[in-house]
């Protein structure tokens, strides 16, 4: 079986959809290959594809205090993104685009076989929970389907957006956390 490296390196000549006219970097994905707890967001925005990682604007930097108020870090998980390529103007990854480029996570979601999956936002719920997820009703509930639990909660630029927001959030971390203690056999909390 490929490895993530050469997923990767397949990855970011990828051309199957307009998304890559625009780009600067494809963002692959990044983290701790043998993660078991996966985050998947929608796709790069502009701090994202001038570096090439998933995660690095403010979206980021909210996301890292939540996955520390958890005694996560990025080192022991592993992000990634329904598209790979900057949407313009940061616009919602159309249907199309998404439908094209889900390839490669599922080919990461293969190799890296996660026991949990985080979505963030409404996009990367619909399009890996369930096609009509409501984010403001079912953020924190939990989804056991084919061998992996599935959670969602808002995606932190909705949070910077909306701060009333951020205690729901709170919660879906502490449910996340609690989760992890339960079926995680190599991820320790600090
Ligand atoms: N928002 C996302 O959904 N993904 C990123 O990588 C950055 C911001
Ligand atoms: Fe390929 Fe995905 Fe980029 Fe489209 S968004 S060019 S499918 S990597």
């Amino acid at each position: 079986m490929q490895t993530l490296d050469e997923l990767k390196r397949e990855c970011l000549d990828c051309t199957e959809c307009a998304l890559c006219e625009g780009r600067t970097n494809v963002v692959f994905g990044d983290g701790d290959p043998n993660a078991e707890v996966m985050f998947i967001g929608e796709g790069p925005g502009a701090d994202e594809d001038r570096q090439g990682k998933p995660f690095v604007g403010r979206s980021g930097m909210l996301l890292n205090d939540m996955l520390a108020m958890i005694g996560l870090s990025r080192e022991k998980i592993y992000i990634a993104n329904i598209v790979k390529c900057r949407p313009p103007n940061n616009r919602d990854p159309l249907g199309v685009e998404q439908d094209v480029c889900i390839k490669w996570l599922r080919a990461q979601t293969k190799i890296i076989k996660p026991k949990i999956i985080v979505c963030l936002g409404r996009i990367a719920a619909m399009r890996i929970i369930k096609p009509d997820f409501k984010i403001t009703q079912e953020h924190g509930q939990w989804f056991d389907r084919g061998g992996f639990l599935f959670t969602a909660t808002f995606h932190p630029a909705a949070l910077l957006r909306d701060p009333h927001k951020k205690p729901d959030a709170f919660e879906d971390f502490e449910s996340l956390r609690r989760k992890i203690e339960e079926v995680c056999e190599h991820t320790v909390l600090e």
